[in-house]
């Protein structure tokens, strides 16, 4: 069965390849952290349609609490590539997108990170769907994090950085990778597995 599914992905995926429009399961599988990119700019267009794909994220009580501040200048890419050790590729990626939570307008208080992560994910797969390389760096829990891009683009107090995700066109390939576990899936009253 494994071996029939594979085969409509391949087409799917030769059929994308030829100009069709990317099925949502091939994007979700093909998905992968891109930290490389070429110095093409990201369209407006492809701005706009991974700016909507998070925006129609799932959220708690539909609050939305969600802001996004783009960063193209090179001057402030390269200051958001400071926000942790682990954000360098900021730099030299044409598109910055820092997802974050504004406080002001939750309406079901503790549930912004659970948001913006939905959020988050949206943009991701938009951006595969469009042939784009992404990769989400993580801001918010670490305060020192959160704290560095508040003062260094002057966000309010509510406004916490959530997520930073660097974007543009890449030469990288994007591969599917089989994560699929049967050990983590349980069903009624739980049993540990054996073998952990
Ligand atoms: C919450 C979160 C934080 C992450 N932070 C970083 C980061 O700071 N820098 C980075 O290069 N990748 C980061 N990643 C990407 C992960 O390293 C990546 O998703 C993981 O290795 C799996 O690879 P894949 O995305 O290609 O499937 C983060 C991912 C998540 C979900």
């Amino acid at each position: 069965m494994f071996a029939v599914v594979k085969e409509k992905l391949h087409a799917r995926a030769k059929a994308f390849a030829a100009g069709g429009i990317m099925d949502l399961y091939e994007a979700i599988d093909s998905r992968r952290s891109i930290r490389k990119y070429t110095e093409e700019e990201v369209s407006d267009r492809d701005v706009r349609i991974c700016l909507k794909s998070a925006m129609e994220a799932p959220s708690a009580r539909n609050e939305q609490p969600w802001q996004f501040l783009l960063l193209r200048d090179a001057a402030q890419r390269e200051m958001a590539s400071k926000a942790s050790p682990y954000t360098g590729m900021a730099k030299k990626a044409p598109l910055v997108i820092i997802v974050c939570g504004d406080l002001r307008l939750e309406t079901a208080p503790g549930f912004w990170p659970q948001d913006c992560a939905a959020a988050t994910q949206n943009l991701l797969l938009a951006a595969r769907g469009l042939n784009l390389g992404a990769v989400w760096c993580g801001i918010h829990p670490v305060q020192e994090r959160e704290e560095y891009l508040q003062k260094a683009f002057a966000l309010p107090k509510e406004v916490i950085p959530f997520a930073l995700v660097c974007m543009g066109h890449t030469t990288e390939k994007f591969h599917s990778q089989d994560r699929f576990r049967p050990d983590r899936i349980h069903e009624g009253i739980w049993q540990e597995n054996p073998h952990l």
